[in-house]
């Protein structure tokens, strides 16, 4: 019997990631994520910003809201971090020195933040006793119990993880941006044909 062609190597290539370049997996779960939480910092500023009027209404309306964002990240998030193991072997190299070790500490950081900021959401909500319906479903029960520790440590910490997250979003968007500039192939692995 005649041994099954080999897999052309550019099968594998799309879906998975190679040493040139992240495959489509990847590139799905980073634009998804990127657009998602583009979309969050967006209505935040406006509510905050503009506050609660009609055209803000409209405008907010457009999209998936809040808690529903931090569902679809946590959820996101998780399956990626599995998806980045799975890969880790396979994966574009980190530039070498300080500037490897810079990139390594915050994607490992926006990882932990956009985990821990909806799940602080998710503390808060079921601390605050009057549970969270999703989806017509009562996602988190209504126990009519409020437990102070777990409001107050999201009080404190899930705004200004947010902040943080947004500023290392900030940064990591314009690095992407300088090494589109420099034409160094770096944005190309994530963005590029
Ligand atoms: C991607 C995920 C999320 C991000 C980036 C995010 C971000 C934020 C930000 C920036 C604020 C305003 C804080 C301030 O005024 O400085 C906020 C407030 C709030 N968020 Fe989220 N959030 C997320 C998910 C969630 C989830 C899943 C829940 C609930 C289930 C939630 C519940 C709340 C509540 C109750 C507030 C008002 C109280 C507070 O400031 O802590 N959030 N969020
Ligand atoms: C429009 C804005 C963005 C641009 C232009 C961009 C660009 C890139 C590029 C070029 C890479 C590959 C870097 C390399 O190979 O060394 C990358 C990787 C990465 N980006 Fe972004 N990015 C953006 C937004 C975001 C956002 C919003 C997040 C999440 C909060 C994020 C999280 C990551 C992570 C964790 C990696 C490492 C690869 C992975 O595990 O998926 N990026 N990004």
């Amino acid at each position: 019997m005649r041994p099954a062609p080999a897999r052309p190597p550019s099968t594998t290539f799309r879906w998975a990631d190679t040493p040139a370049r992240y495959g489509l997996i990847s590139r799905g779960f980073h634009w998804l994520m990127a657009a998602l939480l583009i979309w969050q910092f967006l209505i935040i500023g406006l509510w905050q910003g503009v506050g609660d009027t009609p055209w803000v209404r409209a405008v907010t309306a457009l999209g998936p809201f809040h808690v529903t964002i931090g569902l679809y990240t946590i959820t996101l998030v998780t399956l990626r971090a599995a998806w980045a193991a799975a890969m880790r072997h396979r994966r574009p190299p980190g530039a070498p020195g300080w500037q490897g070790r810079a990139a390594r500490l915050i994607h490992g950081s926006l990882y932990a933040l956009m985990f821990t900021i909806p799940a602080l959401g998710l503390l808060r909500a079921y601390g605050s006793g009057k549970g969270q319906v999703q989806w017509d479903h009562q996602l988190i029960p209504a126990t009519g119990i409020e437990i102070p520790w777990m409001i107050s440590l999201a009080d404190a910490v899930h705004g200004e993880a947010s902040w943080l997250m947004a500023v290392l979003i900030l940064g990591h968007t314009g690095v992407a941006v300088i090494h589109g500039l420099k034409r160094d192939g770096v944005l190309g692995r994530m963005a590029g044909r």
